[in-house]
């Protein structure tokens, strides 16, 4: 979801209303993929990197965080939203995480949607806290190094009972991957729009997924 800065500067408005417009398009990606049948949505909120940015900037974040998830949350319930949290969640402020557990607690019975949010998540720091957890069953002869297929990997990854995403999108013209979910895409077909995140509505998603109907999907065969 990149490009709220870029959005705000351009309306010369502070950063923190590009992150706030952006928060609308959300609700409305939310309702769309809900309508089309959509089963998984996983949305890149906030990274390992963007621990550097100001600390005003990470503040005005998490503050729309948790407003967000107090406010929406019966909102997702109703329409059958699951929500599920992503990445290392014990770096977020206390009062952000009470409120993303109140959360997924209260949508865990929900079926119609899986959402989740990657949230201070970095896909390397994913391999490596799944690389420990394996390491540390092989250590203890839990895990046997000969049986460590790409499924193993998978099942110790965050995202462990969630498919692979087919679709990978990114807003803002950006042509690059930052650290998203590194090795749940590597057959995902990618679309990049020039949209920035709060411009991106339900329209552009039906465009971004009939771009995805046209490809071809291969995995390598012929
Ligand atoms: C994406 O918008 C939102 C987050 C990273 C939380 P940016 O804040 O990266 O917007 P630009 O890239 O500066 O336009
Ligand atoms: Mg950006």
């Amino acid at each position: 979801m990149d490009g709220n800065g870029r959005w705000a500067r351009e309306r010369g408005l502070p950063r923190r209303e590009g992150h706030r417009a952006g928060a609308e398009s959300v609700r409305e990606v939310v309702e769309a993929c809900k309508e089309i049948g959509i089963k998984f949505l996983t949305l890149y909120a906030f990274s390992s990197e963007n621990w550097s940015r100001p600390p005003d900037e990470i503040k005005a974040l998490m503050e729309l965080l948790e407003r967000f998830l107090r406010k929406k949350t019966p909102e997702m319930h109703k329409q059958g939203v699951r929500l599920h949290a992503i990445g290392r969640l014990e770096a977020l402020p206390d009062t952000c995480r009470s409120e993303l557990d109140l959360a997924i607690a209260k949508t865990s019975s929900n079926t119609d949607l899986d959402l989740v949010l990657a949230l201070s998540y970095g896909g390397r720091e994913e391999i490596v806290d799944a690389v420990r957890q394996i390491a540390s069953k092989a250590a203890s002869a839990d895990l046997d190094p000969e049986g460590i297929g790409n499924d193993t990997i998978s099942e110790h990854l965050y995202t462990s009972g969630i498919p692979d995403p087919d679709l990978l999108l990114r807003t803002s013209g950006e042509c690059r991957l930052s650290n998203f979910l590194l090795w749940q895409i590597s057959y995902a077909e990618i679309v990049i729009t020039n949209k920035f995140w709060p411009d991106f509505r339900k329209a552009d998603l039906h465009e971004a997924i009939a771009e995805y109907a046209r490809r071809h999907r291969r995995f390598g065969a012929i």
